[in-house]
């Protein structure tokens, strides 16, 4: 039997989590499945065919799942970039904003040579703000992002705006409009 299933169609909806309101698109149940976790690695990597990467970055956490595994296919290196306290070697860090206070994320400072050829990877595109700290630490260290890979876009919640302002090429294997 032929399975006609998308990447969609193996993302779970919570609905009020991680409170009343929201509706959480949870990845597990596609990184769980054989099929679905190799048609997402594959459909991330689908635009940049014949593109050589130096480098993957992975936003924490599920970005690293992606970025592994992604890294691997490309046969890059992978950088992560963590929540605040989590490096053991020198970092530099970028702070944003959440629903309720800021967060910090930090990458080693010698991860990223100038120059060198970055792929960012994250499991969900909301507000942009994490994708945007990670993308200025990248710069920092002088890295040229090629491009931002989602799994999920949020559109109604901007951050595909506001990266494509910042002059970042966007892909997202799916969308769920509203909030
Ligand atoms: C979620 C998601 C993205 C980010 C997107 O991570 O995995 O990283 O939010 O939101 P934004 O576009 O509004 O910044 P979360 O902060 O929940 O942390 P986690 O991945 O470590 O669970
Ligand atoms: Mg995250």
């Amino acid at each position: 039997m032929r399975d006609n299933r998308d990447v969609k169609d193996y993302i779970r909806t919570i609905v009020d989590f991680p409170h009343e309101g929201i509706m959480f698109r949870d990845v597990t149940t596609l990184f769980a499945d054989p099929r679905g976790f190799r048609m997402a690695i594959d459909q991330l990597l689908h635009p940049y065919a014949g593109v050589r990467f130096d480098k993957v970055v992975g936003l924490e956490a599920r970005g690293f799942i992606l970025g592994g595994a992604v890294a691997h296919q490309l046969s890059a290196g992978f950088v992560p970039i963590r929540k605040k306290g989590k490096l053991p070697g020198a970092v530099i860090s970028e702070e944003y904003q959440l629903e309720y206070g800021e967060a910090i994320v930090e990458i080693h400072d010698d991860a990223i040579k100038a120059g060198e050829k970055i792929l960012l990877v994250d499991d969900l595109l909301a507000t942009g703000g994490t994708a945007e700290a990670g993308i200025k630490l990248v710069e920092r260290l002088g890295g040229e992002i090629i491009g931002c890979a989602f799994i999920v876009d949020l559109p109604d919640l901007g951050g595909r705006a506001k990266l494509e302002t910042l002059g970042m090429e966007v892909h997202a294997l799916c969308a769920y409009e509203g909030l």
